[in-house]
């Protein structure tokens, strides 16, 4: 890959784009100005920036005008909040905003009036914006978005607990409100990476683990926590750091890119909440900035695998199933249930059914991803014109007992040279009872305008 001219040709449009002649010699704004990268989308810069927060994923619900809120998400330990209309509709959306009162709300969570918002809203990652992102973003949201007179709906939470002044002691002893500053010993694809993973992708909101006060426990990779992987929702959010065998350890860039950008690699498909991260998200970014996000993911070292030997193929339970000896429980489930579209090698058929032998996501330490997935399927991944479309996995709750599920996870976790830990009944009733059936046939894009 020749890197470094694409670095050129990118500093030059960036120029061109609007930097004036007076930054010629400071290429710096690089990493924190999305200008460019917007018109390499095709997109105007607003619109990209809302696109690389995925303000939809969370503001928009289908059948409601877009960005008008709506989505019921929970607090851990207090109940539910609604999502709200972000739509310039000066009654029920944002339209009374100044600009410096829309900044203080991404960056600090304060709203207009004063209320503080909960940290569901990803403030704590969208406060390392930079001043031209954040003004495109206004922009975005006051001129292209058309107002929508959708009112908000009450927050489920009642009495005592309706309190918000605790999110200010929250906020002194959690938040950092500065943007995000490059790190000049990295090059500039490597801070892009950064400032997009850290800020507007908020990754870490799933995939960093959390502590005791639900804050995530690291914003950047100076903590080690950060990116590690952690469950949200009865899905656990992969390890994305090095790690050999259940993180990144064993994908190169082209990996990552190609995962962000289609929703599946030689690894593993997209699938539970991370299909609404590709599909309304990452699958919209410029080709820089995805390459970007590959190399800053590639710099971060193992941390829960430091010394794991890493995944190598074996056949013994290939060599089973051929024989249908089902000796080794979940074993005839597996032949009978997922061997049509994984096949008895556990290799699938990249790209339309994953592999299971060597997938990171088969070996995470925590199998509420693969619980959730085999009890209520998942949604679909990926635009038809970035790539073949791939199947769908069914979903096996009315099918398949707690135990048998146990069983055949089990099983997949630890065949064709996989090694991860057993799963029990037990696990798998607990996600059953929290959770419905999620499959739906139509690949859901959410419009944003
Ligand atoms: C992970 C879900 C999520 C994402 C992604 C998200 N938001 Fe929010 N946002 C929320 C929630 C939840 C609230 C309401 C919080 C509350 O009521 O305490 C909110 C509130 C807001 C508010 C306050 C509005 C008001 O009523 O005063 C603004 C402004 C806002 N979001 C803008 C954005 C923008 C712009 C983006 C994209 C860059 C975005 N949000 C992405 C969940 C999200
Ligand atoms: C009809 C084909 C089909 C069958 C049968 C099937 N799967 Fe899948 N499976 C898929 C597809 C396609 C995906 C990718 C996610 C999606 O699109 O839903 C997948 C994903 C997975 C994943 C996540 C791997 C990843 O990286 O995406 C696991 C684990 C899994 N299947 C296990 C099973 C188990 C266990 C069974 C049997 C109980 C089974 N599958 C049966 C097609 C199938
Ligand atoms: C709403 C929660 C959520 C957010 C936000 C999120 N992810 Fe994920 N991600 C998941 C879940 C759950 C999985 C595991 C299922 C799968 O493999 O798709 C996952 C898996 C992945 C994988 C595959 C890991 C593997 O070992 O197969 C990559 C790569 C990834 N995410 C990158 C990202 C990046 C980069 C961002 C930020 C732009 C991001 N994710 C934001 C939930 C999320």
């Amino acid at each position: 890959m020749p890197a470094n001219k694409t670095i050129l040709a990118l500093l030059v449009t960036g120029l061109l784009a609007g930097c004036g002649a007076e930054t010629v010699s400071t290429p710096s704004t690089f990493a924190t100005d999305s200008a460019a990268q917007a018109q390499a989308a095709g997109m105007s810069h607003g619109e990209y920036v809302a696109r690389l927060g995925n303000c939809v994923a969370c503001h928009s619900i289908p059948d409601a005008p877009p960005l008008s809120g709506g989505l019921k998400m929970a607090v851990p330990m207090l109940g539910a909040i609604y999502t709200t209309n972000i739509t310039p509709d000066p009654t029920h959306g944002i339209g009374q905003y100044t600009f410096e009162e829309f900044d203080r709300v991404m960056r600090t969570g304060v709203a207009r009036d004063g209320h503080r918002l909960y940290p569901a809203m990803p403030y704590p990652s969208y406060a390392k914006m930079s001043e031209q992102d954040m003004r495109a973003l206004y922009d975005f949201l006051m001129n292209e978005v058309e107002p929508a007179a959708v009112p908000n709906q009450p927050s489920e939470i009642t009495g005592i607990k309706s309190a918000r002044w605790p999110l200010a002691i929250w906020n002194l002893l959690t938040l950092d409100t500065d943007p995000y500053t490059p790190n000049p010993e990295q090059s500039d694809l490597w801070n892009r990476g950064a400032y997009l993973i850290q800020g507007l992708g908020h990754c870490g909101a799933c995939h960093t683990p959390r502590g005791l006060l639900m804050q995530e426990k690291a914003l950047d990779e100076s903590g080690s926590a950060f990116l590690s992987g952690a469950e949200l929702d009865h899905w656990y959010a992969s390890s994305l750091v090095g790690d050999i065998n259940s993180g990144l350890g064993r994908w190169s860039e082209a990996d990552v890119v190609e995962f962000l950008k289609t929703g599946h690699n030689r690894f593993g498909t997209a699938f539970g909440t991370m299909v609404e991260v590709v599909n309304n998200s990452t699958a919209h970014f410029s080709a820089d900035d995805l390459q970007g996000m590959a190399v800053y993911l590639k710099s971060l070292p193992a941390v829960n695998e430091r010394n794991a030997t890493p995944y190598a193929y074996d056949d013994t339970a290939t060599q089973q199933l051929v024989n249908m000896d089902f000796g080794t429980p979940g074993a005839r489930v597996y032949y009978e249930y997922c061997s049509s579209c994984h096949v008895t090698s556990g290799a699938g058929y990249y790209p339309y059914q994953p592999p299971l032998a060597g997938n990171p996501v088969v070996m995470d330490p925590d199998p509420s991803s693969l619980i959730n997935l085999t009890l209520n399927g998942s949604l679909r991944v990926v635009a038809p014109e970035q790539g073949p479309d791939v199947n769908d996995m069914p979903y096996f709750r009315q099918l398949l007992s707690d135990q048998e599920i146990a069983d055949v996870l089990t099983f997949i976790r630890s065949s064709w040279g996989n090694k991860a830990s057993t799963v029990s009944a037990s696990q798998v009733a607990e996600i059953r009872a929290a959770t419905d059936p999620t499959r739906n046939d139509d690949i859901l894009i959410l419009r944003m305008k």
